[in-house]
């Protein structure tokens, strides 16, 4: 890897015949593919009869690919465990929420921590690993598919002793949990770790922390299967491993990347949510950061099951997907999947080629794809994404805490996804970098809808503000501690005394009346609000009307060299999306952010650099054209001629890549 710009497709050879495959590698040099993922439904083609394991047919179609200029992902095939391991063993099966246990069919149907689950999960990708670990098309690897999409917290008798061991662990004594847990509270308490239910059926709501830390705790138990799979496969194979992630699904992206050696993600986002898939892109970058991410899986066209479809994308649309991925630094665009499903619940799903082996409606589009890809390749082979100057967090744990506290129907993805598409309608070029990340280099930093801010995180921000840095805290940040209870110093916790603020109080402020104003504009507030009491140097957004009249939602503090900014509410409505975009953008100028354009919206920059130039690559991705100013003269590098400073047009989803020399 490294050296070329992957277009992928993800392949299920073990479906169909030798001629079809014959046929396949054909078209795949027709379509410019050339990587093919494989492997990760496999198992009964792998290991048709317990114990009686072959990887014969993989080798094979993996050399054949490879003779073809075709590399290989290679999958561990553990989402399906075959009929001998589920039949007649429910006790191995995943148990969801209501208690509800899985049969045999369908994926992700056993639980991953059952030990024989675990002992035949090793012992086939030990045997993948040996046998095509060595092999030349092998170019790396994805442990598993998309953990935890389909299901989420097991609540098996396993995943009960596990708890169990997690909390005595966690905790050390049951004391210290139940105190933790204000478990005194509706007579929890308990008297031994063994005592503490699984958060199943129940009569109303459980308690917030039983709830948050189970769902941490399957977590970091999903994060271990995977690295333990990791490991089997190191011990035969030097390729690079990862892991083909998202959002919504239940695990710790942070957590399940650290031990991998790649990040990568799936996307269906539609057209309409494109900042979903533009946010991905920004935040996979930074899971392993200074290396390539991958775009494992997106459909050519349209995503559908038999029992729902999506929308086709407009023509030209998916060549800005693209564009726009491998300019925000992806390795690989890959699609699910190469050619139609004959059988099984995705027969009508999008892909390159038709059961009977035509071109489909995203064909063309997959042309496209291939044309700019070779026409790009080797500016962006020699530069690398510049580095943002503003970074958003995006943290999994938080999603949790909105699980399990949801107000009315929150829903960490939406909020945190329309924050960051303020950041990018304003032309700022961004990073969104999950908690642990390192926050050098930024000048403004900006934390919305964490309820729990970490010691180590709020260390690392206060030193960041002490050395000059902006960060704007909230809405919705910091009202809960660690174990999701309300903090009893202050409503903020150490967040108000690290910033010298005083939060009066917290309540939903949604439909009070009460309107924000600050910076000259104005909008009504919503969400669950901390408010502050008026302080005429604080003060930098006050409230008119409703119950909190006069006081203020945003406060202003000097520390060190820097500032903290308390957002206490959110704006809403199109005002709020105004008011919003006023506080990114004074801040964003306040630190002398140079890493901004005024793109019109629905286009995007994307800028890279090398030690001698600097490259924008502008998308638009609405369909509608846009334009953005050149700081100064530059070279289309597409059509090798030069372009002299000023507005340049953009046309529909059109895309131009400008070099400017230093
Ligand atoms: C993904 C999954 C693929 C396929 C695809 C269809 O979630 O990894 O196997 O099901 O969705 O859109």
């Amino acid at each position: 890897m490294g050296k070329r710009l992957y277009h992928g497709a993800a392949y299920y050879p073990e479906l169909w015949s030798n001629e079809v495959l014959e046929e396949d590698i054909k078209l795949m040099k027709e379509a410019g593919i050339n990587v093919a993922r494989m492997g990760e439904f496999a198992w009964a083609t792998m290991e048709p009869e317990e114990g009686q394991i072959d990887l014969g047919f993989f080798v094979n179609v993996i050399n054949r690919l490879y003779e073809e200029g075709i590399e290989t992902v290679m999958c561990t095939p553990t989402p399906t465990p075959p009929i001998w391991f589920t039949h007649g063993h429910p006790e191995r099966m995943y148990v969801d929420q209501d208690g509800k246990v899985m049969g045999h069919g369908s994926r992700q149907h056993p639980c991953t921590n059952n030990d024989y689950f675990r002992e035949k999960a090793e012992i086939i990708t030990e045997h993948i690993a040996k046998a095509v670990g060595q092999l030349p098309g092998v170019i790396g690897w994805q442990i598993d598919n998309e953990f935890k999409c389909h299901v989420s917290e097991c609540m098996c008798a396993t995943c009960k002793t596990l708890w169990h061991e997690w909390l005595q662990e966690r905790y050390g004594t049951i004391e210290h949990l139940n105190d933790a847990w204000g478990a005194q509270i509706w007579s929890e308490r308990y008297h031994s770790f063994e005592q503490v239910p699984q958060p199943g059926p129940a009569p109303f709501l459980h308690n917030s922390s039983l709830s948050t830390m189970y769902r941490l705790f399957s977590m970091e138990k999903i994060a271990e299967f995977s690295d333990s799979q990791a490991e089997i496969i190191r011990k035969y194979s030097d390729a690079p491993i990862t892991h083909n992630s998202n959002i919504p699904f239940a695990v710790d992206n942070e957590r399940l990347f650290k031990n991998l050696d790649f990040a990568s993600f799936d996307t269906y986002a539609s057209q309409e949510n494109r900042a979903s898939y533009l946010m991905n892109c920004d935040l996979w970058r930074n899971f392993k950061k200074g290396k390539d991410f991958w775009i494992m899986e997106t459909s050519t066209s349209y995503a559908a099951s038999l029992e729902s479809y999506a929308s086709p994308h407009a023509n030209g649309y998916l060549r800005a997907e693209a564009v726009a991925a491998y300019a925000l630094g992806a390795e690989a665009f890959c699609y699910w999947l190469w050619r139609q499903q004959r059988s099984g619940c995705e027969q009508p799903h999008g892909s390159v080629i038709s059961s009977w082996g035509k071109p489909t409606v995203g064909f063309q589009s997959v042309l496209e794809v291939e044309n700019m890809r070779k026409a790009i390749e080797p500016m962006i082979i020699e530069t690398r994404p510049s580095e943002p100057e503003v970074a958003l967090v995006y943290s999994d744990r938080a999603k949790v805490f909105f699980q399990t506290e949801p107000h009315q129907n929150l829903d960490y993805r939406g909020l945190i996804t329309d924050f960051y598409d303020r950041i990018v309608s304003l032309g700022i070029h961004r990073d969104v970098i999950p908690e642990g990340d390192s926050l050098e280099g930024y000048k403004l930093l900006i934390t919305p809808f964490v309820p729990y801010i970490s010691s180590d995180f709020l260390r690392k921000a206060q030193s960041f503000v002490e050395d000059g840095g902006t960060w704007i805290v909230g809405p919705l940040t910091g009202g809960r501690t660690e174990e999701h209870t309300v903090h009893t110093d202050a409503a903020l916790g150490q967040i108000e005394k690290i910033a010298g603020a005083q939060a009066l109080f917290t309540y939903p402020i949604d439909g009070t009346g009460a309107v924000g104003e600050a910076f000259g504009v104005s909008a009504p507030l919503g969400l669950w609000s901390t408010i502050f009491e008026y302080d005429e140097k604080a003060t930098v957004g006050t409230i008119k009307g409703g119950n909190s009249d006069g006081k203020s939602f945003i406060t202003e503090h000097s520390v060190g060299k820097g500032k903290i900014v308390m957002l206490g509410s959110m704006p809403v409505g199109e005002e709020g999306d105004n008011l919003l975009k006023k506080i990114i953008e004074t801040y964003a100028e306040d630190v002398n952010v140079s890493t901004k354009t005024d793109v019109t919206s629905g286009t995007i920059v994307a800028p890279r650099r090398n030690d001698n130039y600097t490259a924008w690559v502008i998308v638009n991705m609405d369909g509608k054209g846009g334009s953005v100013t050149l700081p100064k003269d530059g070279v289309d590098v597409l059509k090798d001629e030069a372009v002299g400073k000023g507005p340049l047009s953009i046309g529909q989803y059109e895309y131009r890549v400008i070099q400017f020399n230093k």
